[in-house]
């Protein structure tokens, strides 16, 4: 074996951690001046090896790489047909399978490893590091299932929590936000931003994108100061016992989406299932508008069309149907 193979297999076997030049070297009875060159040979192969000063090298392991093949074959599986696309960086999912609706009249869903202007409510940006999370935005393209799609948001939220704690299994379940952030231990994992389209002509909607934003994995440079009281992540300390956990999580998304679209007695099993999850029920929020002219109220439920049911502080009761709200620091 060349030294420089041997290099990355040491580098391997740290399991991403830092190792010294001079550790190298006296492991592989070379000198430092031949572990610098070999670094260099494994970089311009495509390793991504930091070099820094006083600490030596590590190995940049992705721990989990999504895996295209895998998610087509278990929807396959499953029956539900629809394209599935991927790319290792992009804009914005939600932007690439819009631009889809042009060319297809099929389903589908764009998944990226990352995303450099993802795209969050509100005209916000969601922070889309590389390999950390899982971006994906299903298309629902003019189907006749599209006739009913009316809660199509807090469903897709359904979907995504459920489909964390079945291959998760954590230690506490994901709860719901309304109207559809996933929240774990107090942070928020996951945003999802539906986009539709309707025809006047047409008996509904014509087409919905549907984007979702999981935070599984720590980032690399953590998060960006403006969020990291809010985001947070699933997954912490060894991650090697989550092989395939993003392409696993992602299947389950849409398996969970098309049943309750498409199975009336799973859909009505949806608002119980929110009910019991949202995390809202007794708190004190501020109702955000877009006007900075906000209120506040205290959360008595969730209405059977998922409207979040509050009591103002004058006594009278209201329910929101769409909007943002926060918890209330009071
Ligand atoms: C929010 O919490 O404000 C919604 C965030 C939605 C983020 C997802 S990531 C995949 C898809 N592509 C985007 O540009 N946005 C959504």
């Amino acid at each position: 074996m060349k030294t420089k193979d041997k290099v990355l297999e040491l580098l391997k076997s740290n399991s991403g951690e830092f190792l010294s030049g001079q550790n190298i070297a006296d492991e592989l009875h070379v000198t430092r001046a031949c572990v610098w060159k070999c670094i260099k040979a494994l970089i311009d192969e495509g390793n991504e090896v930091d070099a820094v000063t006083n600490k030596g090298y590590r190995l940049k392991v992705s721990p989990d790489d999504i895996d295209i093949e895998f998610i087509k074959k278990e929807l396959l599986d499953s029956n539900i047909s629809m394209d599935v696309v991927y790319y290792d960086e992009v804009t914005s999912t939600n932007d690439v399978a819009l631009s889809y609706v042009n060319s297809t009249e099929q389903n589908a869903v764009v998944i990226a490893n990352g995303q450099t202007n993802g795209k969050g409510r509100r005209g916000r940006n969601f922070y889309s590091p590389k390999a950390s999370g899982l971006y994906m935005s299903v298309l629902l393209n003019r189907g006749e299932r599209l006739k009913n799609t009316a809660n199509i948001t807090a469903i897709a939220a359904c979907a995504v929590s459920k489909a964390i704690d079945d291959c998760l299994k954590l230690e506490d379940k994901t709860r719901i936000k309304w109207v559809n952030d996933i929240f774990y231990k107090n942070k928020k994992v996951c945003g999802i931003l539906s986009e539709a389209h309707t025809l006047l002509e047409d008996d509904g909607l014509s087409y919905v994108v549907i984007g979702i934003g999981v935070n599984v994995f720590n980032p690399e440079n953590e998060f960006p100061k403006e969020i990291k009281d809010i985001a947070g992540n699933l997954i912490h300390g060894d991650v090697t016992q989550y092989e395939k956990i993003r392409s696993k999580i992602c299947v389950a998304i849409i398996r969970n989406l098309f049943e309750f679209i498409t199975d009336d007695e799973k859909r009505n099993k949806c608002l119980p299932y929110y009910r019991e999850k949202s995390m809202l029920d007794g708190s004190y929020i501020k109702i955000n508008s877009f006007n900075g002219d906000n209120k506040y109220a205290k959360v008595i439920g969730i209405g059977d069309e998922y409207q979040l049911l509050v009591e103002y502080e004058n006594g009278t009761e209201g329910e929101l149907t769409s909007g943002e709200v926060s918890v209330a620091k009071y």
